[in-house]
Formats: structure tokens, C-alpha cells, sequence
């Protein structure tokens, strides 16, 4: 089944955008035309708007990608953050302790090193709403949520060094 050309249509770009791992191992699968790979760092231009990849792997898996709107202040947040159940679309609501909690209880976040890697790419940047598949978009202070899952470890079961290796080029042609 292909899912990625019903959502974009015949429009121009037309071809998926995924982190360098997923355009290799997991959107060719979904996709007619072959994905592009977004480059950690990566800015992609749709006119009025620019959004910025930043690769996260392990967060939750390992070819995960945020997503970054500067003119927003909006980071999209793939499984990062989530809150389980069916919720309000957005909250101002501190939701500090269940994110910790949902966290452990998903065992979406299996390393510890490579989630605070990722909250030191992303506490800089200025955020005001993280946006995250699952639960409540969160509007407010972000660092709240950085806070919290720094200061309340979520579980170390995946090696960095075994996990976050790169992949070997494919032959070409
Ligand atoms: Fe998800």
C-alpha cells in the first residue's frame, strides 16, 4: 500500500521528506516516488514558512525527526512529550508530570544519553508550542518539559553506541 501520494497530491514538491535513515529504510515502502532525505539541520523552504530538521535518533526510534517553525515558535515533536488518551487539542495546562509518566510507561524513549542530546539541540531554540503526535498540543513555557525529563530519567535500554551508528551507503547505481 502506498500511503505518502494521496497526502501530497500532484503538487509540485510532490515527494516525501523524511530523516536521512527513514528516506532509506522505511518511506520507500510507503512512497512511489523516492523520498528525499532531510539532512539534520536541514531548512526547507515553503514559502512563507521554514522549517528545520533536527535529527533525533532514539526519540523514540531510531531514524526520529523534529521538526522545527521558526516564524511559530512551534516544534513538532513526533512521540516526544506524548500524553496517552483522547485530550483537549491544546493546553497551557502543566503537563510536566504525566509526560514523565507516559514516558517510562511507553518505553517510547529507550535512551536516556541520546533524549538529552536532543533536549540540548532543542532548549535553545525559540519555542512557545510543542506539538506531538499523541495528547495535548503544549503551549507555554517548554523548558518545563526539558526540566522534567532531565531531572526524572525515563530508563537507559538501548547502547548509544551500538544504536546511533550511521548506515553504510548504499551501492550506486
Ligand atoms: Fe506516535
Amino acid at each position: 500500500m502506498r500511503i505518502a501520494e494521496p497526502v501530497l497530491g500532484d503538487s509540485p514538491p510532490g515527494r516525501a521528506r523524511r530523516s536521512p535513515i527513514g528516506s532509506r529504510v522505511t518511506l520507500p515502502d510507503f512512497s512511489q516516488r523516492s523520498p528525499r532525505a532531510l539532512a539534520d539541520g536541514e531548512c526547507l523552504h515553503l514559502g512563507h514558512k521554514t522549517l528545520t530538521a533536527i535529527a533525533a535518533p532514539w526519540v523514540h526510534l531510531w531514524d526520529s525527526m523534529l521538526v522545527y517553525d521558526e516564524i511559530d515558535r512551534t516544534l513538532f515533536t513526533s512521540d516526544l512529550f506524548l500524553q496517552p488518551g483522547d485530550r483537549e487539542p491544546m493546553t497551557n495546562e502543566d503537563r510536566s508530570g504525566e509526560v514523565v509518566e507516559a514516558a517510562r510507561l511507553s518505553g517510547a524513549f529507550p535512551s536516556q544519553r541520546l533524549l538529552e542530546r536532543t533536549l540540548d539541540r532543542i532548549a535553545p531554540l525559540d519555542v512557545d508550542t510543542l506539538a506531538c503526535h499523541h495528547g495535548s498540543v503544549l503551549r507555554g513555557d517548554p523548558h518545563r518539559y526539558y526540566r522534567a525529563l532531565r531531572e526524572n530519567p525515563i530508563g537507559d535500554v538501548v547502547d548509544p553506541a551500538v544504536y546511533n551508528r550511521q548506515l553504510p551507503r548504499p551501492p550506486a547505481g
